[in-house]
């Protein structure tokens, strides 16, 4: 069985930004063709398939989020001058067993692009493209796709015939449109808005989980708030109770919880396609002991100077520093590391306690696309209004012997989502408790 159920559109402005996006990648490759292919259907086992999970770029493009699909562009002079849906024909026996398709007809209606056309013409479309232009534009990852496999082969053939196609060059799409996905429109802020006030919920409940003697019991809360909102998990929730919470991406959720032991969650909703990424760190008796109260402020204390240094214009480094800075600096006073901060950070020995980056961009994927350095530029790159960036600095102190005994095998978390506003920014994850005394206000009940 495939599982596949379209995404639709419910009046939130999505499919007329996505319009306007296609123009405005037009207009920054001026002329050329661009080929963008949907993501592979992937099997859990056999016959058995992962919910499908559309490509960033595809849906970024075209709002449509159907698997077997693509999307061709041709620009002239900067201007659109064709869009082409390829998605799979209607097919009632298919139907039957996998759920609705749109169907060329409907999907050009709904998803108002001029042209659509069944996938099996999709070979067809590229050949013709490869005669007529001299720069196609794809994203080289999506090379496991049909559409990427045949781009490549119409080169390939081209090539052996010694160039009965006119394409000179692939170039490389990414480059413009991470730029374009960095910063976050209207529709996709208030789906992001969604996500966050889901994954809030989802950590709310999670909790107050009772039972609470499994991880598995924290984690199904979460589970069912996204649900209940209309989303799903945006990637595999972490619950994480007592030493567990040192493995960084664990994700067996399968241990037994204590009462003394703090609980990691890092879990995100996805709604209508885009992420939220919060962690929390709460104590499973519902009040910190001393030493992980301790602990607890200082990753508390980084995450403010990460947010606050989080604005239009500062550099995604600024945030790095805040943080490591007042994680350093909090490892002092805690005993665990020696020295002046400037001596931690030069010999980086805050490492084996804080061994990731601060924050990542957020959107159509939850590690986004846009925050690598620009080109040319070997500095981090400048923020601006509108985009979306995750602050998580944690602690994960080793349970080794010359630690401090009600130090060892403490592992805290603490993870916002933050629009970077015109004037400074917004927390879109505040609605989790995040304050000791506000996480053990709610966990009184
Ligand atoms: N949950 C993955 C991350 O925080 O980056
Ligand atoms: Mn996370
Ligand atoms: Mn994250």
């Amino acid at each position: 069985m495939g599982a596949v159920v379209a995404l639709r559109e419910s009046g939130d402005g999505y499919i007329a930004a996505a319009r306007g996006r296609r123009r405005r990648f037009a207009r920054r490759i001026g002329d050329g063709a661009a080929v963008f292919a949907a993501a592979p259907e992937k099997e859990k086992s056999r016959g058995v398939f992962y919910p499908y999970r559309f490509d960033g770029y595809l849906y970024y493009l075209s709002a449509f989020a159907e698997p077997e699909s693509a999307l061709v562009l041709v620009a002239e002079k900067g201007k659109l001058r064709r869009e082409i849906l390829f998605c799979r024909g209607r097919d009632a026996s298919r139907e039957q067993w996998d759920g609705e398709r749109f169907g060329p007809l409907r999907a050009r209606r709904e998803f108002g692009i001029r042209e659509a056309e069944e996938i099996s013409e999709l070979p067809k479309a590229i050949k013709q493209i490869a005669r007529e232009h001299k720069t196609v534009w794809h994203i080289p990852r999506g090379g496991e796709s049909a559409a990427e496999k045949q781009l490549h082969s119409t080169m390939a053939q081209r090539s052996a015939r010694g160039g009965g196609y006119a394409i000179a060059e692939l170039r490389d799409a990414s480059a413009v449109l991470d730029e374009m996905r960095a910063v976050k429109d209207k529709s996709e802020i208030f789906r992001m808005r969604e996500a966050a006030r889901l994954t809030c919920a989802g950590h709310l409940a999670a909790m107050r989980a009772r039972p609470m003697t499994r991880e598995w019991h924290i984690e199904a809360e979460l589970i069912a708030e996204f649900k209940r909102g209309g989303g799903d998990c945006a990637f595999l929730p972490i619950v994480a109770a007592g030493e567990n919470a040192c493995t960084l991406h664990y994700a067996e959720n399968n241990s037994p919880v204590r009462r003394g032991q703090l609980v990691v969650i890092d879990a995100g909703c996805e709604w209508r396609g885009y992420a939220a990424d919060v962690s929390r760190t709460f104590p499973v008796s519902g009040v910190f002991s001393p030493a992980q109260r301790a602990v607890y402020e200082v990753v508390l204390a980084a995450q403010k100077r990460a947010i606050a240094a989080i604005k239009p214009g500062a550099r995604m480094s600024a945030m790095e520093n805040a943080a490591l800075r007042a994680l350093c600096e909090g490892l002092r006073k805690l005993g665990l590391c020696s020295g002046t901060v400037a001596d931690i950070i030069a010999r980086k020995s805050y490492r084996c306690f804080y061994p990731h980056r601060a924050g990542h961009f957020l959107g159509l994927d939850v590690h986004d696309v846009g925050a690598e350095k620009l080109p040319g530029e070997n500095k981090a790159r400048r923020l601006r209004a509108g985009m979306v960036v995750t602050a998580e600095p944690g602690l994960y102190i080793p349970g080794d012997s010359d630690i401090p005994k009600e130090l060892r095998r403490i592992g805290i978390r603490i993870e916002d989502d933050v629009l970077v506003t015109a004037r400074g920014r917004e927390v879109l994850t505040d609605a989790a408790p995040k304050s000791a005394a506000a996480v053990e206000k709610w966990m009184r009940g």
